[in-house]
């Protein structure tokens, strides 16, 4: 839906821009992109769009299709725990950039679930900064967008997110995934084979970054990084490996995943411009092994229905995204796809597909 029309009969006059960005699903490469290593997302067939104009004023309002109300905050407002703080951070991040000066009116169209995984946050963050540019006058570079965004998450939400969302909403392409090296944002853009189906199936477990086990992580990464002295856990030197058996059982657990995790990741890429299901399939039933058992960021419910989904003739299957929720991602052969995924579902009534 064209968001110009309602808009225009929220506020009172034609928004300057439209934008809008998809979700995304991660193929593998979990909790190695602030870690300097490789990930492999890909874009969803959802969108976050949006409508903006400045409004002359010191205050922002933004509203969204969900909710019949708009919600006024004063330019600069900080960070409050309610679902506008991304509109805000996105509008300070503009504001501090010069792509707007006083207050901005946003109307947000979105059917990315949030809470799921799929970056519903960053494709928010994105649009907001490429139609604020827009509405500017300015062409922004896509890298540069996606670490404005990842910038907002840092800062202003305060969430150590690394930087895959940002480039993956602002860069994949339907059909297609993103081999992007999180060190030097390098990137390829690799088709799907038409013979394969990721399927997205939401676990029906809700899961909150901002909830404090990813930080966790987080700074478990760091702490290992440092008693290994690098700052890339995902590239270490021979003798740093070595040294990672040595570390305690959880820094040495956590180092394991990134950096299996990490190789695991560059093996797919080359797996999926090779059409080589069986390859990318293991790697993927090996990822999460990984990220379940030495990073411990899955639960017993998502083990299960990944387990089940294995069992019921997908290819490979494992969660995806930041952890502890959130949805599964299943390679399913294109040919028997819907049929799978209807006895999937049928089979977990909590489940449902993204
Ligand atoms: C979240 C973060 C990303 C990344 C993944 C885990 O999606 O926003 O930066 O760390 O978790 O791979």
């Amino acid at each position: 839906m064209s968001l110009a029309a309602p808009f225009t009969d929220i506020f009172g006059s034609p928004p300057t821009a439209l934008a809008s960005a998809p979700g995304r699903v991660n193929l593998i490469g979990e909790h190695t992109d602030y870690n300097d290593g490789a990930v492999l997302p890909a874009a969803i067939d959802r969108y976050v769009s949006v409508a903006l104009a400045p409004n002359d004023g010191s205050a922002h309002r933004v509203r969204s299709t969900r909710f019949g109300d708009t919600t006024e905050r004063p330019v600069g407002d900080p960070k409050r725990d309610d679902w506008s703080d991304y509109a805000m951070g996105a509008l300070w991040k503009a504001g501090a950039l010069g792509w707007c000066t006083g207050g901005m009116d946003v109307l947000i169209d979105s059917d990315v679930p949030d809470g799921a995984g799929v970056s519903s946050s960053a494709a928010l963050i994105t649009a907001i900064l490429r139609a604020a540019a827009d509405s500017a006058g300015v062409s922004v570079d896509p890298a540069d967008i996606a670490k404005h965004a990842r910038a907002v998450e840092n800062d202003y939400i305060g969430m150590p997110c690394g930087i895959m969302d940002q480039m993956a909403v602002g860069l994949a392409r339907k059909g297609t995934a993103l081999a992007l090296n999180t060190r030097d944002l390098s990137y390829e853009v690799v088709e799907i084979p038409a013979a394969w189906t990721f399927m997205v199936i939401h676990s029906g477990i809700r899961r909150e970054l901002a909830d404090g086990r990813y930080s966790v992580r987080f700074e478990e990464c760091r702490h290992a990084a440092e008693t290994l002295g690098t700052a890339a856990l995902c590239l270490l030197t021979d003798a740093q490996k070595d040294a990672v058996a040595a570390l305690p059982d959880t820094l040495r657990k956590r180092a394991l995943h990134v950096t299996s995790e990490h190789d695991r990741t560059l093996a797919a890429s080359a797996a999926l411009k090779a059409a080589d299901l069986d390859t990318f399939a293991r790697l993927m039933s090996e990822s999460h092994r990984s990220y379940s058992e030495d990073f411990e960021a899955s639960t017993p419910e998502i083990d299960a229905l990944v387990a089940d989904a294995v069992d019921s003739g997908a290819k490979a299957a494992r969660l995806t995204g930041g952890g502890f929720g959130g949805c599964i991602v299943v390679l399913v052969e294109t040919a028997i796809a819907e049929a799978w995924i209807t006895a999937f579902l049928d089979r977990h009534p909590g489940t449902w597909r993204v």
